[in-house]
């Protein structure tokens, strides 16, 4: 169990390093960057996203480049529900609202079931953009304990929700953001079982999980009484491209009220991003790219794990995701986090802060690692580099 967070009771919570300091972090090319959640462009599908362009071109035409619905591209609505058929979700493609990435999704998830004064359980370490979200909402944020490879300790968890019952419960639930904890069938089943008893709507975060080993497992989703319990939200810009923005929410019945928020926002999203992804799908691209982008993710976190393994401090706990792209450690001792990240950054190497992704200041030197950002010849080095900046 992670005990790095004082989990107990819901609280008002920004965390001070957000999306737009990881994001800026990006473009800074003379970093090892091993912080930010995002991969090397060299490996992201180019080729193939430009025959898909020209498929879609060919296939759509004018409409490509005009407005549309709302709700978004009904080729791309098509080709997902198909999809989600394969993972045991049996949804219209009509019930489907396209975003601009998972970050809309998440947003309007969020808007739909809390706002004000409300409490949002979520998993902790959790996504630090999650946390901003639920404070942007006005909610307060309840973090819930975390097994760093097996996700929510529902036992744990239990008597926190029935105690404080959040409107909503988010929760990554394959290869979740920071640790890679992955939930099992089984506690899928009972994690819906107990919201369905307590009353609580079930934010479900799939955005990693087409990069699980074996393929993506069945969502919280597919369940039997997830209908009007669960909201789906994900993107396609870990599995194919980020720069494409293209995400969805399948709001089951919070659609009307999420179909408006999303016009308000927006009107509709990018809709050559979205023939786009149609095309990359129905081309059998997608599954393509996946089976290669699975393989490498699995040599990167072998890499990162080894170096962990003999180059960090004897005791440093290492999560062991079942795919992706993300690293968790918890070094076996306090260190002044901060100090930590700058030394390495004036080193060459950046790291992702674990304070980022909990709600109190850490009481150990916690830090998540990308393995596909930087170059395959450089992770080691970079680890090095960061374990020589400790103290
Ligand atoms: C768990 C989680 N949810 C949502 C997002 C947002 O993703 P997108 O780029 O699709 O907006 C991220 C991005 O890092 C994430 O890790």
């Amino acid at each position: 169990m992670s005990t790095l967070d004082k989990i107990g009771k819901p609280v008002r919570y920004n965390p001070p390093v957000g999306l737009l300091e990881f994001m800026r972090q990006v473009g800074n090319p003379s970093l090892i960057n091993m912080g930010a959640g995002v991969p090397d462009p060299a490996l992201l599908p180019q080729k193939a996203l430009m025959a898909a362009f020209s498929h879609a071109n060919k296939k759509y035409g004018g409409s490509m480049w005009a407005y549309q619905t709302p709700e978004g591209h009904m080729g791309l609505r098509g080709q997902i529900a198909k999809r989600l058929a394969k993972r045991g979700v049996r949804i219209e493609a009509g019930s489907i609202i396209l975003t601009s990435g998972c970050t809309q999704a998440l947003k309007l998830a969020i808007s739909a079931v809390a706002g004000k004064g409300d409490v949002v359980a979520c998993e902790s370490p959790g996504y630090y953009n999650l946390l901003e979200q639920i404070h942007e909402a006005g909610a307060k944020v309840l973090p819930l304990p975390i097994d760093m490879n097996k996700g929510l300790l529902l036992a744990e968890a239990e008597p926190l929700l029935r105690k404080y019952r959040p409107k909503c419960l988010v929760v990554c639930s394959s290869l979740s953001n920071p640790t890679g904890a992955t939930l099992s069938q089984i506690a899928r089943k009972e994690l819906l079982k107990l919201c369905v008893k307590l009353g609580i709507v079930v934010i479900e975060d799939d955005i990693y999980a087409e990069l699980v080993n074996d393929g993506a497992p069945k969502p919280i989703l597919s369940h039997a009484n997830a209908n009007d319990q669960v909201i789906h939200v994900t993107s396609f810009c870990k599995s194919a491209s980020p720069g494409l923005r293209v995400g969805y929410i399948v709001p089951g019945k919070w659609f009307e009220k999420v179909a408006r928020m999303k016009c308000n926002t927006d009107l509709h999203s990018s809709v050559v991003s979205e023939a786009i992804l149609a095309s990359f799908l129905e081309l059998g691209s997608f599954d393509r790219h996946l089976q290669k982008l699975r393989v490498l993710c699995q040599q990167r976190r072998e890499i990162v794990r080894d170096g962990l393994a003999r180059y960090f401090p004897k005791g440093t706990k290492v999560s062991n995701p079942q795919g992706g792209f993300l690293i968790w450690a918890e070094l076996p001792f306090a260190v002044d986090l901060k100090a930590w990240a700058q030394r390495s950054i004036a080193a060459g190497v950046s790291f992702a802060q674990g304070e980022a992704f909990l709600t109190v200041q850490a009481s150990n030197g916690c830090l998540r690692l990308n393995c596909v950002r930087a170059k395959k010849q450089d992770l080691i080095k970079g680890i090095r580099l960061m374990a020589d900046c400790i103290r």
